[in-house]
């Protein structure tokens, strides 16, 4: 049999069958893709150094923006700044050029840190320079070298001398230059990068926010500074008039009577001597102790307004105070035939203060309505409530106030009552107790008669010691 013997062939090649190489292309293989992972390596590790750069930066401006708007101390802002541009762009050489208060059309030397030579305080940029303009346009920071060579004026060229080769960064808000930023002296001697550049740029911007604010609240300051010093002044020279003003009413009231009294012992004196019989001079006696009760008078009346601007403390009926000033004057009142009428539509009403106070103030109006009413009258009386307070009013049916006195009677010594009728103390001493209890009192005409209305901080009465008066 003639077999024919098997062809010798080569084994099928599969998928994970190992390939078979030349000893000698294997070895330049390997060194050819060792150089390609180390290549690989190179470029994976510098874009992870430019990652871990981009985080750390973004994590300083995140940190500082947030310290940024809480600083509105101008030189704090400044530094915090400074220090941290350096630190971040390694570099040991910074000065910031801002515009002076009232001075907008340059940019003086504000701060610099560093050592070698610095730019001085006479040194600075203008603000409407070919420099300037073209910061503004460019609105990211540039080499100094370059503005050096291509923009700046020979005043310009002497600062950015001090700073070449280093960076320079506008400072812009809005669309406003309002300040320049200048690097150099970097600690690896080796030029700033791209990310220090986009770090710069980002930062400037904050800076320029924040150096706005910080200028707006120090001016905000000076200006409430300014007001309340104003203020003050005002206050005390209104004060120092009111003083005089009321000096002289004092005066003038007490040199009244003191002038009758003096008249009135010179006669007396006169009598004694001429002897003139004694009971001209008792009559001449009774005059001067009328004019010593007046002096008393005006001299209580003057304690009581300055005793006004101490508030009691007491929890007080305002009803029981009324009905007891009312019982007291009711003689006075039958006599000039002025009927009482009471509305109490809040009873009993409790605020805080003092009855003594609270008497002497409805006091002063019941008599002043029973002197208003010549011819006799009504006087109406009432106690509610309105929001949290208590409101008294006490109407008369006489002739009211003329609308151009109405002004003026809470003024001490203010009377349209005949010589010697009224001190003008009563009203002042009413409005004082109310103002010092944190309440309000005023007066309109009612045709007929006129009306004063009280309103005083309404209390529970279960305050301190509960008084009725
Ligand atoms: N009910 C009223 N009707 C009309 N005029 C009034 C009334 N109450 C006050 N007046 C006017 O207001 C002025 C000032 O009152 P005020 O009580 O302060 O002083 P007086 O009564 O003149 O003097 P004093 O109370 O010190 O004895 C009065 O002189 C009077 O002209
Ligand atoms: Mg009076």
């Amino acid at each position: 049999m003639n077999q024919k013997a098997p062809r010798n062939k080569a084994p099928k090649r599969t998928a994970t069958s190992p390939r078979r190489v030349k000893p000698t292309s294997s070895a330049s293989a390997v060194s050819a893709l060792k150089e390609q992972l180390e290549e690989k390596l190179q470029l994976l590790s510098e874009t992870n150094r430019q990652l871990k750069r981009k985080i750390f930066d973004l994590y300083t401006i995140f940190e500082i923006s947030r310290n940024f708007n809480s600083v509105l101390d101008y030189q704090t802002l400044l530094d915090t700044f400074m220090f941290t541009s350096l630190g971040q762009v390694a570099a040991l050489k910074a000065a910031v050029f801002l515009t002076r208060e009232g001075k907008s059309e340059r940019f003086y030397l504000a701060k610099a840190k560093g050592s070698g030579a610095l730019p001085s305080a006479e040194e600075y940029f203008s603000a409407t320079s070919r420099l300037a303009a073209y910061l503004r346009r460019l609105n990211r920071p540039a080499p100094s070298e370059d503005l050096l060579r291509d923009v700046a004026s020979p005043e310009e060229a002497a600062i950015l001398e001090k700073f070449t080769p280093g960076l320079v960064v506008p400072l812009i808000y809005q669309t406003r230059l309002t300040g320049v930023f200048l690097l150099a002296d970097r600690i690896s001697q080796t030029p700033f990068r791209e990310d220090d550049v986009e770090f710069l740029s980002i930062l400037a911007n904050q800076i320029a926010v924040a150096i706005e604010n910080a200028r707006l609240y120090d001016s905000e300051r000076q200006a409430t500074a300014q007001l309340r010093s104003a203020q003050q002044q005002l206050v005390q020279s209104e004060k120092l008039a009111a003083l005089g003003e009321m000096s002289a009413k004092v005066a003038h009231e007490v040199n009244n009577p003191l002038g009758i009294i003096k008249n009135y012992l010179l006669l007396t004196r006169r009598s004694v001597d001429e002897q003139v019989p004694v009971s001209k001079s008792g009559e001449y006696l009774d005059i001067v102790g009328d004019e010593i009760d007046r002096i008393a008078r005006i001299v209580k009346q003057l304690l009581e307004l300055h005793r006004g601007g101490q508030p009691g403390t007491e929890s007080v009926d305002i009803v029981g105070v009324l009905d007891s000033v009312l019982m007291l004057a009711e003689r006075q009142l039958e006599a000039a035939h002025v009927t009482v009428h009471k509305d109490y539509r809040l009873s009993p009403a409790w605020v805080v203060g003092s009855v003594e106070s609270f008497k002497q103030v409805f006091l002063n109006i019941v008599i002043n309505a029973r002197d208003a009413m010549s011819t006799g009258g009504t006087l109406t009386v009432t106690v509610d409530r309105a929001d949290s307070s208590v409101v008294i009013t006490l109407c008369d049916t006489g002739p009211g106030i003329p609308p151009e006195q109405i002004p003026r009677i809470f003024e001490p010594f203010f009377t349209a009552k005949d010589p010697g009728k009224g001190t003008g103390l009563g009203l002042s001493v009413c409005w004082g107790i109310v103002k010092s209890h944190n309440g309000s009192i005023t007066f309109s005409n009612m045709n007929p008669g006129g009306c004063f209305e009280i309103r005083l901080p309404m209390t529970d009465g279960k305050q301190a010691r509960d008084v009725v008066a």
